[in-house]
């Protein structure tokens, strides 16, 4: 079932958005080598405490951390380590939500640590552009797999893959609701949006092959090629006046590092 959300709802999940938004934020600040993706879990669970959010992911289904922060090949759902430790030339997503007041926010974005190559700066640049024009399908009227159409063909064309196993979603007052939102597929088809729908859209794109292997964390995924993987995500909501980004972001990767 897909709930059509109110305004008083939607601000609701707005004021979720917006403390993960800032939180995001702030991690990037501290991005550089030498750093661990378990440090940047401690900043991002003090932060949200401090705000008086609580951490989305940890407990969900049993993961244990507030953060998932996925370096290089590693797609998403990177479980922070102590001694996965940032160095020059990475990329790592970082994804992260909270619940406030019964109401979620879920986002991510992927960004260097220090100089990266030409190579992983198209990436993410790619990855980041597929879910705007992702984004600019969520319009009242339209169906699901157009955002999900508009993803695949702005990806391939580009020579990149999508990839399948790990999908967006509708999220409220669970992380997780209904409809899904794959990163692939013909147009036209799925659900008709409507004003009220509150939406996760995450593309997960990578250089070479779009398979997956998930680690024996039982978490982690890895490309199967271990080749570079980028993820960039915002919670949208479907208005009268189209796509709304609860989640923005003062700049894109482009303007930052491109
Ligand atoms: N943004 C991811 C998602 O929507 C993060 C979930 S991680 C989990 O699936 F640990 F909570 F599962
Ligand atoms: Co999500």
């Amino acid at each position: 079932m897909i709930i059509l959300r109110s305004r008083a709802e939607i601000e609701k999940i707005r004021a979720s958005c917006a403390v993960v938004a800032e939180i995001l934020e702030r991690l990037v600040e501290h991005i550089k080598p030498g750093v661990t993706t378990l440090d940047l879990n401690a900043i991002s669970e003090e932060l949200a405490v401090k705000k008086g959010a609580k951490p989305a992911f940890k407990g969900y289904h049993g993961y244990p951390y507030a953060l998932c922060a996925s370096v290089n090949e590693e797609v998403v759902h990177g479980m922070p380590s102590r001694h996965r430790r940032l160095k020059g030339g990475d990329i790592i997503s970082l994804d992260f939500g909270v619940v406030m007041d019964g109401y979620f926010g879920d986002a991510a974005l992927t960004v260097p640590v220090g100089q990266i190559s030409e190579s992983a700066v198209k990436l993410c640049t790619v990855t980041e552009e597929c879910l705007y024009e992702g984004i600019s399908k969520a319009v009242a009227g339209n169906r699901v797999s157009d955002i999900s159409h508009a993803i695949q063909d702005y990806v391939e064309a580009r020579g990149y893959s999508v990839v399948r196993e790990f999908v967006g979603h509708g999220i409220g007052q669970h992380l997780h609701e209904s409809p899904q939102v794959p990163n692939y597929g013909p147009p036209g088809r799925g659900v008709r949006l409507k004003p009220g729908m509150v939406l996760a859209i995450e593309p997960m794109i990578n250089v070479g092959e779009p398979d997956v292997v998930v680690l024996e964390d039982q978490w982690t995924a890895v490309t199967r090629d271990r080749k570079l993987s980028a993820h960039f995500e915002h919670t949208i909501a479907v208005t009268d006046n189209g796509p709304r980004i609860l989640t923005p972001r003062k700049n894109r990767f482009t303007k930052l590092y491109g």
